[in-house]
């Protein structure tokens, strides 16, 4: 039976942090689902359907990687695709306490489901989708932390082109 992951998240957009640890999850599972949170409480700056298209784009080389939207609760959406594993990432400390948090509630939710929580690569300690963003608003580089398809599409959406 295929072992299958989900790499759940905002993806607002994706960065190089996140690309490490889909790389990193592939050596562990015979596919990841990336799957995108469509969520319209949650505010964000680009559309579930252009997240997912960033995705698709920056991750068309990577074998065994699957990109979705998802919407309700993930473990329900997790059963569904018959999945055993949520892969998060994880920074620094202050991380922790909210996938904590969650991964408890998950595994409450669904006692069969594990989190398997991935050290970020050190190179990407400092980074997040929001510093990218404030980055690019205030005209800055940020070609060493997104794919250059990830940081025209930030400039069009900030019209800094
Ligand atoms: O990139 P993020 O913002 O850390 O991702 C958070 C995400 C998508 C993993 C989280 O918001 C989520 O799982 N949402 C689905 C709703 C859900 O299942 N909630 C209850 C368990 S915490």
């Amino acid at each position: 039976m295929k072992r299958i992951a989900v790499y759940p998240g905002s993806f607002d957009p994706v960065t190089y942090g996140h690309l490490d640890i889909v790389k990193r999850s592939l050596e562990l599972f015979d596919q990841v689902i990336i799957a995108v949170l469509s969520n319209t409480m949650k505010k964000s700056l680009f559309t579930a359907d252009e997240r997912y298209d960033m995705l698709m784009k920056v991750t068309s080389v990577l074998p065994n990687v699957q990109v979705d939207i998802f919407s309700g609760l993930l473990v329900d959406y997790i059963k569904n695709k018959s999945a055993i594993a949520i892969i998060k990432g994880l920074r620094a400390i202050s991380d922790f306490e909210h996938e904590f948090q969650m991964a408890l509630m998950n595994k409450k939710l669904n006692p069969k489901i594990e989190t398997l929580f991935m050290m970020t690569n050190e190179k990407y300690l400092y980074l997040s989708s929001s510093m990218v963003k404030e980055i690019v608003e205030l005209k800055g580089n940020v070609l060493d932390f997104v794919p250059s398809y990830v940081s025209k599409k930030l400039k069009e959406k900030l019209n800094l082109n």
